[in-house]
């Protein structure tokens, strides 16, 4: 990725920032299934001292500041300042000290060799601009034997969450095909792709974990529909890209895909996810 299409993808997710602000309390719970299998995959404990990589609107950092406990402590980290601002003040009205906050991208992480014993990242490896010096970065900033691991979506097919309003828009609205190495919510998605640029960064024992699970809330398929068409910066520029007359239509289309997944008020989405970790081999 050159230049350019880097500050592409870190403008994108700073508009993105009020907006994963607003749905912090959604995001947590919608995709909880994910910072749980980190924490297990990284063997996340009391005591331990995390960096989080790409951190968003703050998982996995805030819910693992409570699992290491006043003796252990998380380094949340994102380029985008819109995303660390927000964090941070979350943080503080959660009365939290033992997470710091650094604005910075994976691939030049601004820590000394071997500072933390775990690194783990949520759904942001498939951002990075090179994921193999991203890794290589994840790997240098952990002790030696230190695990790093990274949670990444399985194939939109088996996401419905993103691909029921998406696949409505691209009936309506004229998109590319994005290149499949492009930053993107699915770049990670074929099985292997991911550890294979972990081992290629140096890791070792690398294992790659796919987790099936449900994304749920509360929530009506109005809510469902407002939440994804602001938090998606690609949904916000289809929307943008339709004649007001077509917005109707294209939600009727959308609710009509969404149906089977809303029942009596509650969300549940099928989801799949892949996490994949390894170690730094030890000198
Ligand atoms: C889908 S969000 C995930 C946020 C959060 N970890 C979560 O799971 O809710 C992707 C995040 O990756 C961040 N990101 C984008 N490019 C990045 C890079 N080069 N290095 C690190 N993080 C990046 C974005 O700013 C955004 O906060």
């Amino acid at each position: 990725m050159n230049s350019e299409e880097q500050n592409k993808v870190l403008q994108a997710w700073q508009l993105s920032a009020p907006y994963w602000d607003k749905y912090r309390a959604l995001i947590t719970q919608m995709f909880a299934p994910l910072t749980t299998g980190l924490i297990e995959e990284a063997e996340i404990g009391f005591g331990h001292n995390v960096l989080d990589i790409g951190g968003g609107s703050g998982e996995p950092s805030l819910t693992i500041s409570g699992i290491v406990g006043p003796t252990g402590s998380v380094m949340y980290t994102d380029p985008a300042a819109g995303m660390v601002e927000s964090t941070q003040a979350e943080a503080g009205r959660r009365g939290l000290n033992n997470v710091q906050f650094r604005q910075c991208s994976a691939d030049d992480l601004p820590f000394p060799d071997g500072t933390f014993d775990v690194a783990v990242s949520r759904l942001s490896a498939m951002f990075f601009a090179d994921p193999v010096i991203g890794v290589r970065e994840a790997l240098r900033v952990v002790r030696d034997e230190g695990c790093v691991s990274f949670a990444v979506w399985g194939p939109k097919a088996a996401n419905p969450f993103f691909s029921t309003i998406n696949d409505v828009f691209d009936r309506f609205v004229e998109s590319e095909d994005p290149d499949s190495d492009a930053p993107d919510a699915f770049r990670f998605a074929p099985r292997g792709k991911l550890a294979g640029i972990l081992e290629n960064a140096g890791a070792r024992n690398v294992i790659e974990r796919h987790l099936n699970f449900q994304v749920e809330a509360a929530m009506s398929f109005d809510q469902f529909w407002r939440l994804r068409t602001e938090m998606s910066e690609s949904l916000r520029t289809k929307m943008a890209g339709l004649m007001p007359a077509q917005l109707p239509t294209v939600k009727q289309a959308a609710a009509d895909a969404a149906q089977r997944y809303f029942v009596s008020g509650k969300m549940s989405f099928p989801a799949e996810a892949l996490i994949v970790s390894g170690r730094k081999p030890a000198v």
